[in-house]
């Protein structure tokens, strides 16, 4: 029988990304029902509320999504509706691979995965501003959370997706030299975690700011890594730019009750209607939800037409060089495919 998805189309180019990513995954075969709803500003207007309950009692029911992006309205009540999706239902593992698809970037042959730490750190955003000497405003602090729990389920979930990708490494990057207790507690538990995969998955722990620096001078020597939320934010972006920018990144946000997949770029309103956005972030991210839902062959075909198209670079959208739709990039992605 079909699994079926919630399926969120999203704003801006969203609804554009996702009609094309759903027109491959047909064309592909792949053993889906699709259950269309609405959030954000979509369902903002049609049922006025930016994350509506049918929305997540579909999730709830079927415990996949295929998100697209989702601008924010201001004065909503929430921070992000991408923030209150993650936190409803403790989407803890943001899981965000950087591959090389399109030959002539910085790097050739890129193949990294960083696992960052969706749910605790300064994220959690338990923020005030502390008034002096009659400035309401003249200092600002923020808390770091980390638990033992926290950290141990995100460095495990690592180790996971190592053994079952056949990845060789796992390195967890850290600030413990300075932030020797929130970050000091991260790295303690992240080595015990690895002690029980020794001899299985080779382990190191690093610095974040050299890491940083390691990652451009030679991203070959990395594999999988894994972090807490801000770092893996940051760096999460950085690895996206070793391959050629955020329009070819995936995401997955994992829980152990529903599972999130999602474009990484926003709902880009300065060329939204036009037909013209590309849908390979939107497309890889569900070729990972494919995966997920043990369909990989289909996964693998799609992947293997995207990168046809993208490496033959006769068919390419504005964004990445070429004067293409976004109909008719899709148009070649389906026939690329075997
Ligand atoms: P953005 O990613 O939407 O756009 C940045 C630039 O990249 C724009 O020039 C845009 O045209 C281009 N771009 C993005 N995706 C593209 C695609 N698939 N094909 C071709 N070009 C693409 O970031 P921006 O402008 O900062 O945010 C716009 C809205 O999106 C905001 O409301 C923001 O809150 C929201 N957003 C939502 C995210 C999500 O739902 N995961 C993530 C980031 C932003
Ligand atoms: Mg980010």
């Amino acid at each position: 029988m079909a699994r079926t998805i919630t399926v969120i189309p999203g704003d801006g180019i969203g609804p554009e990304v996702t009609e094309a990513t759903l027109r491959i995954l047909e064309a592909a075969g792949a053993d889906l029902e699709f259950d269309h709803r609405l959030a954000g500003v979509a369902a903002l207007e049609q049922l006025r509320t930016p994350l509506p309950e049918e929305t997540l009692d579909s999730i709830r029911r079927n415990r996949v999504v295929l998100k697209g992006p989702l601008t924010t309205p201001v004065g909503s009540g929430f921070r992000s509706i991408n923030v209150a999706l993650r936190k409803e239902f403790d989407l803890y593992a943001n899981v965000r691979p950087a591959r090389t698809l399109m030959p002539g970037g910085r790097y050739e042959d890129i193949d990294l995965v960083l696992i960052r730490e969706n749910t605790e750190g300064l994220y959690v955003g338990v923020e005030h501003y502390i008034g002096m000497e009659g400035d309401p405003r003249a200092a600002a602090e923020s808390v770091m959370i980390v638990t033992r729990f926290g950290a141990e389920r995100i460095v495990r979930y690592a180790f996971e997706y190592a053994k079952r990708h056949g990845r060789r490494k796992v390195t967890l990057a850290h600030k413990a030299n300075i932030l020797k207790y929130t970050q000091g507690l991260f790295l303690e538990v992240g080595r015990e975690v690895a002690a029980e995969y020794e001899g299985e998955i080779e382990f190191e722990d690093r610095i974040i700011d050299a890491t940083a620096m390691a990652l451009v001078l030679d991203p070959y020597q990395f594999d999988v890594l894994v972090m807490e939320n801000m770092f893996g934010d940051i760096l999460s972006d950085q690895m996206a730019g070793l391959v050629g920018g955020l329009g070819f990144a995936p995401a997955g946000n994992i829980g152990r009750e529903a599972a999130m997949f999602e474009a990484v770029h926003g709902s880009a309103p300065d060329i939204a209607g036009k037909g013209v956005a590309n849908p390979t972030s939107l497309l890889l991210s569900a070729c990972m939800l494919l995966d997920h839902v043990e369909q990989a062959e289909t996964a693998a075909r799609i992947r293997t037409a995207l990168e046809r198209v993208l490496r033959a670079g006769e068919v390419r959208t504005p964004d990445s060089g070429g004067s293409a739709t976004t109909a008719e990039f899709t148009d070649a992605v389906i026939r690329a495919l075997d």
